[in-house]
């Protein structure tokens, strides 16, 4: 399926009663430099989303801290307070319902989410992976793609479905793979493109949205 009939099948889902910028909800758990890249994007003029709410699922976390100095709502939802992978989803959901979130954005969110969880928010929720996928899904795929000495890297922004990075390709960028590249200096490669493409991705299915309406 081409990334823009993947656009299509996001956009027939999302049901926008207003003008308002699409409203997003960013999940991540590390460092969330994605989440600052969509933070930065969303204050330039052209952007058509608006981070409504980030949660993260472990203090650790640099989102918190990114989402706070943004002033955007932000939930720590440890998986470890809740008896159940149930709870902890259940929680999260009754935040994005609250928050009347229309699409999910998955920054480097380490878990993975159930079926029960993706049919409340069907074909609206995408992840972000670095690597070329179908290639290496999974963790450690920056790792994979060294070891499997590929001369090219990349990242991909998908649908998210039950599978492990398996959804529809949304879109794709790619770096070549450098002979004295370590795992620091590839990922740093990869990130930089991720800091272009998710950004643009997500703006781009806004701005879908509102032509579709
Ligand atoms: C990114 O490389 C993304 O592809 C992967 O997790 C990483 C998150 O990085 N899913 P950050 O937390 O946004 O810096």
């Amino acid at each position: 399926m081409s990334g823009e009939l993947v656009i299509k099948s996001i956009i027939s889902s999302i049901i926008k009663n207003d003008n308002k910028p699409l409203s997003i909800a960013v999940l991540a758990s590390g460092n969330g430099s994605n989440l600052q890249a969509l933070i930065d994007f969303s204050k330039r003029p052209t952007s058509s989303y608006a981070i409504k709410t980030v949660i993260v699922n472990t203090k650790f976390s640099k989102a918190l801290e990114r989402a706070d100095k943004a002033c955007i709502n932000n939930h720590l939802i440890d998986h470890n307070d809740f008896p159940s992978k149930s709870a902890f989803e259940k929680k999260i959901l009754s935040i994005l319902l609250e928050e009347e979130i229309e699409l999910i954005v998955l920054a480097g969110f380490m878990r993975v989410l159930s079926r029960n969880f993706l049919r409340h928010f069907e074909n609206r929720i995408i992840n972000l992976h670095p690597s070329l996928l179908p290639k290496h899904p999974g963790l450690d795929a920056i790792n994979k793609a060294l070891l499997a000495k590929d001369e090219t890297a990349g990242c991909t922004v998908h649908l998210v479905d039950e599978g492990l990075d398996t959804g529809p390709i949304i879109a794709q960028a790619s770096c070549p793979i450098f002979h004295d590249d370590d795992l620091e200096a590839l990922k740093k490669r990869i990130q930089s493109l991720e800091h272009e493409l998710l950004p643009k991705v997500v703006n781009h299915i806004a701005q879908s949205v509102f032509k579709g309406q």
